[in-house]
């Protein structure tokens, strides 16, 4: 099915996007924070949660979360960061799916619980999906939700990866709303600051 699907931004930017696999390698080399999202996530889940981290890139957010007891599931289409996951985190579980392959049969082939306490989308995962099916991987997303579960989005408003999409929060709002989520609320930083016009943080539920 991952075949029939059109590219992503994130493949398309190909080599250009090797940067964000070996920022990471060094900034945890120098013992650098790298687990804002993943204090936040973790924060907003019960102990023991069903958590999805959709477009996991190098398993930073779900390797967090699953060394915290949570049951997690990563998802993350590109090999090569795949293959860095498991370097780094070789207990998170990849599913080598993009997000709109994401059915609940594919889940459950992967060892995938029915439905997610907790859907965790950032680092841009949102401005690098293929062009056009922002609606759709939003409700594919929202499809995934257990009752009461909720989705933890961010990406950048300016300043973002060259090859990422700009993506106005008029935009995303709408978008959301089309796919059937509810905006509960919205920050500027994965600490919770005030809304501005660098990045945004969402936190959704079902509408
Ligand atoms: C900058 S990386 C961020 C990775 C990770 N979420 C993090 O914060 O460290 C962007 C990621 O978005 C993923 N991505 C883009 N479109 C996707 C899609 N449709 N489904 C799943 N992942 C996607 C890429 O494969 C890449 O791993």
């Amino acid at each position: 099915m991952a075949s029939e699907l059109p590219p992503t931004r994130w493949a398309l930017g190909g080599a250009k996007n090797s940067g964000y696999g070996v920022r990471f390698a060094e900034l945890i080399s120098q013992g650098k924070d790298i687990d804002g999202e993943a204090r936040l996530a973790d924060t907003l889940l019960d102990r023991g949660a069903r958590v999805l981290d959709a477009g996991s890139g190098i398993g930073r957010v779900g390797g967090y979360l699953q060394a915290r007891g949570h049951q997690v599931l990563a998802a993350e289409p590109d090999p090569a960061l795949v293959a860095q996951s498991h370097d780094l985190h070789p207990e998170l579980v990849v599913v080598p799916l993009e997000i709109l392959a994401l059915t609940p049969e594919a889940v459950a082939a992967a060892g995938g619980p029915d439905s997610f306490d907790l859907v965790v989308c950032v680092g841009n995962v949102l401005t690098f999906v293929a062009d056009g099916t922002e609606v759709a991987v939003l409700q594919r997303l929202r499809d995934l939700l257990a009752p009461g579960g909720r989705i933890l989005a961010g990406f950048h408003l300016r300043g973002g990866p060259s090859t990422a999409r700009p993506y106005s929060p008029e935009e995303f709002i709408a978008d959301a709303t089309s796919a059937g989520l509810r905006i509960d609320h919205r920050f500027g930083g994965y600490d919770l600051r005030p809304v501005d016009d660098e990045y945004a943080v969402w936190l959704l539920s079902l509408a």
